[in-house]
């Protein structure tokens, strides 16, 4: 059986370049790695993303569209891959949802909580590990990216505030599931703290 580690925080937390430098260390092991993300992931998800990013939706309609998409992606990606021992790195999950259409856009956060619940029976063991990185630091990162026409990187300063505090909300809700970790250092450092925090991955962290 494989494992699914899920990379969650605000847009700008460097979350990508680690899921990327975890993907080139777990490969230079021999492991086998599959990287996806939410929304998206298969071909439904991914047509769910395009609606998700262009459009201009009410929270409960984006909420939807992802569960829609994560319950695909779970079935059609994320299960088969853990069966034949892959470990998943997935770019979000649903804590993005509860972060973001719950806290951030007020959508019923005991609701969203209900159905992300349910459909997490179907995975046996996740692990979210949280890049906790100063919101200074990533709205910085976020005016700089190139495409600029996705909805949520023009989003307030306000919004991204009642993101990062659900996520600490979420964080004691999850307990030892959820690992944090500092992203507000060099793209090499924060890596290491990944190695060191996160036990899955302890087997790898001293032999190089
Ligand atoms: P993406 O370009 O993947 O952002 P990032 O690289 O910063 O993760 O865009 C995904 C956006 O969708 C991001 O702003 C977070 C948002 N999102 C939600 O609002 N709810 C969700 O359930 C998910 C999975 C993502």
């Amino acid at each position: 059986m494989g494992r699914l580690l899920i990379f969650e925080g605000i847009d700008g937390s460097g979350k990508s370049t680690q899921i990327q430098m975890l993907s080139d260390f777990l490969k230079s092991k021999n492991q086998k790695v599959l990287v996806t993300r939410e929304p998206g992931g298969s071909k439904f998800g991914e047509n769910c993303r395009k609606l998700f990013l262009n459009e201009k939706l009410d929270g409960l309609t984006e909420a939807f569209l992802a569960f829609a998409s994560r319950n695909e992606h779970i079935l059609q990606k994320i299960k088969p891959a853990l069966k034949v021992g892959y470990w998943v790195l997935c770019d979000r999950f649903s804590d993005s949802t509860i972060a973001y259409q719950g806290y951030g856009r007020g959508v019923d956060i005991d609701f969203l909580q209900k159905v992300a619940s349910e459909m997490e029976k179907q995975l046996s063991d996740i692990k979210i590990i949280y890049i906790h990185t100063n919101l200074e630091i990533c709205l910085q990162r976020i005016r700089k990216r190139e495409v600029k026409d996705e909805k949520f990187d023009n989003a307030s300063r306000i919004f991204y505030e009642r993101i990062m505090n659900g996520y600490s909300k979420i964080a004691i809700k999850r307990g030892d599931s959820f690992v944090q970790v500092d992203g507000n250092h060099k793209t090499d450092e924060v890596f290491s703290n990944i190695l060191q925090k996160v036990p899955e991955l302890a087997q790898f962290k001293c032999d190089d």
